[in-house]
């Protein structure tokens, strides 16, 4: 166990359906993972689990060397680990105003120099002081998708979990989200896993990826191998050509 995030042979039961089944992952500091997989393969709950939102019922997750037991997580973990959803609309509160919701997390943790910290979260994610009182149904998809992020970085976290965080927005505004992404990696020397269903982003965004089917991690591979086509397993090959963005991008 040397990763930052480490989850070794991680089951999540519903019933008697295993929604993931002995999935094992391990991201390095400052790296970016990717996770890909058909549509209810496991990605979301395997982002979940760490996130303390889905139930494991076996195996083991550590993050920056702590070992997370059950649901609960403490007040540090949120610090350190935020989380990103693909509905930006569905993730902030309609009636409260962006700089409510940014206020929020700093109140919960007891941060002060909150406005200093709204304004430099805004400027960071590229909405300036305008944005500040206005209400999520006043915002375009992607600049809600930014107030998203901006809320996540507001606590200096180390490590983001993203669920196809930019798949609800248009390929344009797609791709400036994915850029402003990747510029606050690089400034904060932040450590990314992400979910997307677009082999052409994950290929973009992470340096190696696992690739899952049916609860369980059926491949690890470079996004370099992936490109170039040096693929273990049919199902893989099988996403690549499903994956429009992927096809687009080597066409
Ligand atoms: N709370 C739950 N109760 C019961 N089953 C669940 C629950 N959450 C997820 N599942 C099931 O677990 C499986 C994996 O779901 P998950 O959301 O992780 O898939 P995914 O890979 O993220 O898919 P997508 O690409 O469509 O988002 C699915 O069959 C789903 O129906
Ligand atoms: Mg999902």
């Amino acid at each position: 166990m040397t990763g930052v995030v480490s989850v070794e042979n991680l089951s999540v039961v519903y019933d008697d359906f295993r929604a993931l089944d002995t999935a094992s992952v391990e991201i390095g500091a400052g790296e970016s993972f990717g996770l890909v997989g058909e549509s209810g393969s496991g990605k979301s709950t395997l982002l979940r689990a760490i996130a303390g939102l889905a139930p494991a019922s076996e195996g083991a997750i550590h993050v920056l060397g702590r070992e997370l037991r059950g649901s609960r997580r403490e007040k540090a973990f949120y610090r350190a680990v935020q989380m990103v959803f693909q509905d930006p609309y569905g993730s902030l509160h309609p009636r409260q105003t962006i700089d409510r919701q940014l206020m929020e997390p700093l109140a919960i943790h007891g941060i002060g120099d909150g406005e200093r910290r709204i304004l430099k979260a805004l400027d960071e994610v590229g909405l300036g002081s305008g944005f500040r009182f206005r209400y999520p149904h006043q915002l375009s998809g992607g600049q809600r998708q930014r107030v998203a992020i901006a809320r996540a970085l507001i606590l200096e976290p180390s490590i983001l979990l993203l669920d196809e965080p930019t798949s609800a927005l248009d390929a344009s505004v797609q791709a400036e989200v994915l850029n402003l992404l990747e510029q606050v990696r690089r400034d904060r020397k932040l450590t990314f896993l992400m979910v997307s269903h677009d082999l052409g982003v994950v290929t973009h965004m992470c340096d190696r990826l696992a690739v899952m089917q049916a609860g369980r991690v059926v491949e690890r591979l470079s996004s370099a191998d992936l490109v170039a086509g040096r693929i273990g397993e049919d199902y893989t090959r099988n996403l690549m050509v499903a994956s429009k963005g992927f096809r687009r991008k080597t066409a």
